[in-house]
């Protein structure tokens, strides 16, 4: 057998594999196995109701149109609309928010572990972007006025800041049911117990004392 026979053989024989063979998407941060299911608690997701017994209101949620406070350190609130607040979501793969701004308030650097978000503009003014994976991490980042549309890349670390003098809102669309939010500054200055200072003096290259005084900081859960 010729050399090119082998490798268009493998290809063939690898193609079914890469179409067929998937494990299901996360719907949480981890699922645990375990042998006993007496002890079991969570499926992937959450279980489901006799579809007999669902009624309008599994599919509802009222009062986007409240606004979240934003007097807050980071000036700005995320109102979620998730398969926590909406059951009927569970394994339908999209969830909602609304996110309030005060003039200069920020949504700060965060990812989504398991969604992409679509975003628009509905009142203000908001200065966004992403940072593309390493070695790169470019940054891509844009003005949005009233009405435009932007795009987070899942996984990515993505903000929104208010540039204007007004209060501004945003609604955003995610692919997940429950896409999660790892906010960068809390999860790694405000974990609990907190990490090692070893750890993150070497990480950011900065004393002990920026550490400490990083650390000491209320991380707010802005969700
Ligand atoms: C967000 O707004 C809600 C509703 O007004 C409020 O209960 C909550 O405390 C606010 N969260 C933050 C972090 O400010």
């Amino acid at each position: 057998m010729d050399a090119l026979f082998v490798v268009f053989a493998l290809t063939v024989a690898l193609v079914p594999c890469s179409v067929f063979a998937s494990d299901p998407s996360s719907l949480q941060d981890f699922c645990v196995a375990i042998d006993d299911p007496r002890f079991a608690v969570f499926v992937n997701g959450k279980f489901c109701k006799d579809p007999e017994l669902a009624t309008a209101n599994d599919f509802f949620l009222a009062g986007l149109q409240i606004p979240g406070k934003t007097a807050n350190k980071v000036g700005s609130n995320v109102t979620q609309a998730n398969v926590a607040q909406i059951p009927g979501l569970n394994t339908l793969g999209i969830s909602f928010a609304r996110i309030d701004y005060a003039p200069y308030g920020l949504n700060p650097p965060h990812t989504h572990p398991r969604a992409s978000e679509i975003l628009t503009v509905l009142e203000g003014s908001l200065y966004v972007g992403f940072v593309t994976s390493n070695p790169v991490n470019r940054l891509i980042s844009k003005i949005l006025n009233q009405g435009d549309v932007f795009i987070f890349p899942v996984g990515l670390i993505h903000f929104q800041f208010n540039v204007g003098h007004t209060n501004a809102v945003a609604l955003a669309g995610l692919s997940s049911q429950n896409p999660g939010t790892i906010t960068i500054a809390n999860a790694v200055f405000g974990s609990k117990p907190p990490i090692s200072d070893d750890v993150l003096m070497k990480a950011f290259q900065v004393d002990k004392s920026v550490i400490d005084k990083l650390q000491a900081q209320f991380w707010m859960n802005n969700k």
